[in-house]
């Protein structure tokens, strides 16, 4: 019997959206807003949430607890009041789209979670556009 046990969390952050061997026009075109030079803020909004079996002593799939302080640790403390481009090294070359975050939070989070364990990352960058990762 498999349950699915979530954490959500939330974070806010500057990007911008580029492709320096695109010209201007064609990254208007594709990333629109998110191209503006002088960067922009989205409110991330994340949930996390690991499926497995239940633990027979504990009666959790994990303990919340500890999964609210590995987000603080590994998500919240990397990318909260960041510029995700300037600040965060694994965007040094890599464009800080929903999805590509989602990917980085995933590979934060995944040596911290029990192997057992299946490992979910749904993240918001709006209220209604939102990415789902699942390694
Ligand atoms: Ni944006």
């Amino acid at each position: 019997m498999k349950v699915k046990a979530s954490r959500k969390a939330s974070f806010n952050a500057a990007h911008r959206l580029h492709r320096s061997d695109w010209d201007e026009e064609k990254n208007k075109a594709v990333f629109g807003k998110c191209n503006n030079p002088k960067y922009h803020g989205h409110n991330y909004d994340l949930i996390v949430s690991v499926t497995g079996e239940i633990d027979q002593e504990t009666g959790f799939v994990m303990d919340l607890k500890v999964l609210k302080d590995l987000i603080k640790e590994h998500v919240e403390q990397a990318l909260d009041h960041k510029n995700l481009n300037i600040d965060v090294p694994e965007f040094k070359d890599l464009n800080p789209t929903a999805e590509n975050i989602a990917v980085v939070i995933w590979n934060k989070l995944r040596p911290h979670i029990n192997q057992s364990k299946e490992l979910e990352v749904v993240l918001y960058e709006t209220p209604r556009n939102f990415v789902t990762y699942t390694g």
